[in-house]
């Protein structure tokens, strides 16, 4: 059996909750919202939170809710999700890149350090793959220059640096409850905040929002069941795999569900609007059970770099004081391409380009060596919670024979 690199589930009871949501007419509003974010909050233990429509839709309100001086400076780790810098591009602010480390992929602090001043408004840092960055010490810096510290939690809900959770470190939080991340509540997310006047400014901004209706709630349940049917292992064995087994290499070698990421695509259009309380109650049920959830995906995570940490360099944590939800396994591989052309070959199925190089698509005139490094190198290989441990280790065995085979060899061995 080929191992798919992600499974996508339809959130539990997603069908089943529908019609009595459109029948009792609390799709869009009702109570749960606030139950929801109480919940959140506390389970982050910050002050405040509040649903919003999408991740990129909470910086957008953040932001606003900030009141920043036009043209403030705002500082983005150069290896992070690219919507991230041209939103805040968008906004009127003055843009500056800070390199990644190589170990978490998350800002240098250090790097920061050389570049942060009195003109610095705020730090975006984001938390890639599960795996926190070193949000403790760049929030001392950060703190230290009179900055705000905004964390990107899109990957991170549950992850903790220590035992302060990712998005209670800096000053404001965003989450993304996106399909693929670990709570999904096919698409919406969370705003947190140190500041209570800042998360009353920011309800006030998103009760200015138009609510989302039926055909939003059919367009969600049908894209995600289809989601949900093409990463499932039967499916995904008779149809997706053997068409991605077959397909001609392109010429770029590209990551077929990868996006493009152009100026021009990026754009809050169908990210806007109200979270519904429909979304809510499926945000409730799912915090419940996402502790046991976190320990399964850990436990695969943690078995599969075991296995392979001789040969490959992984994203790992910063040091024991740090708990990684490992939404992803991010490997660093010299070769990618190639790898994951061959892993495919032998049914491993492996993603790639999902964050990049930002400063790459900005003219900022500086290079970050790092990011560039780990746009070309970082794979994702699966360790989805849904693998048994046969299938974790069958995995670890056939990525270790295409290394092997290649002469592919961990680049900090290598003295580089
Ligand atoms: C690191 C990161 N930040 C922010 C976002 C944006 O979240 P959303 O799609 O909910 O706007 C994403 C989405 O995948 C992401 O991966």
């Amino acid at each position: 059996m080929a191992i798919a690199r992600q499974r996508i589930h339809l959130p539990p009871a997603a069908w089943r909750r529908a019609p009595g949501a459109v029948l009792r007419g609390d799709l869009s509003d009702g109570p749960q919202i606030a139950e929801f974010e109480q919940a959140f909050a506390a389970a982050i233990g910050v002050p405040d939170a509040v649903a919003v429509s999408s991740g990129r839709a909470g910086l957008r309100f953040l932001f606003d809710g900030l009141n920043l001086p036009p043209g403030s400076e705002v500082i983005c780790s150069a290896f992070a999700y690219p919507v991230i810098p041209y939103l805040v591009r968008q906004l009127g602010f003055d843009l500056k890149f800070v390199d990644c480390e190589m170990h978490t992929l998350g800002m240098d602090p250090d790097k920061l350090r050389e570049v942060i001043s009195e003109r610095t408004a705020a730090v975006v840092v984001t938390h890639l793959y599960g795996v926190p960055c070193r949000a403790d010490e760049i929030a001392e810096i950060t703190r230290a220059h009179g900055a705000l510290l905004i964390e990107d939690c899109a990957h991170c809900f549950g992850a903790s640096v220590g035992g302060v959770k990712t998005g209670a470190i800096g000053d404001a939080a965003y989450f993304s409850f996106e399909t693929s991340k670990v709570i999904n509540t096919m698409g919406g997310g969370m705003v947190t905040m140190r500041d209570p006047a800042l998360g009353e400014r920011v309800r006030k901004a998103i009760s200015a929002e138009p609510a989302k209706g039926l055909g939003w709630l059919l367009k969600r349940l049908l894209t995600t069941s289809f989601e949900a049917t093409v990463t499932h292992p039967l499916v995904f064995n008779l149809g997706v795999y053997q068409a991605l087994r077959w397909a001609p290499r392109g010429p770029a070698e590209e990551d077929r569900f990868a996006s493009g990421y152009h100026g021009d695509e990026v754009s809050l259009a169908g990210k806007m609007g109200r979270y519904t309380n429909y979304q809510a109650r499926l945000g409730l049920a799912q915090m419940k059970h996402a502790a046991a959830r976190d320990a399964v995906r850990t436990a695969n995570a943690e078995r599969l770099i075991g296995q392979l940490r001789d040969r490959l360099q992984f994203q790992e944590p910063a040091g024991d004081h740090v708990t990684a939800n490992y939404m992803l396994v991010a490997a660093l591989v010299p070769n990618m391409h190639e790898v994951s052309y061959q892993l495919l070959r032998k049914g491993i199925d492996t993603k790639h380009h999902y964050m990049r190089d930002c400063s790459g698509m900005f003219e900022t005139g500086d290079t970050f060596p790092n990011a560039v490094r780990a746009e070309r190198e970082v794979l994702h290989l699966p360790a989805h919670p849904e693998l048994s441990t046969a299938q974790i280790d069958q995995a670890a065995a056939k990525i270790a024979a295409v290394v092997d085979a290649l002469g592919v060899s961990r680049r900090d061995r290598q003295g580089s």
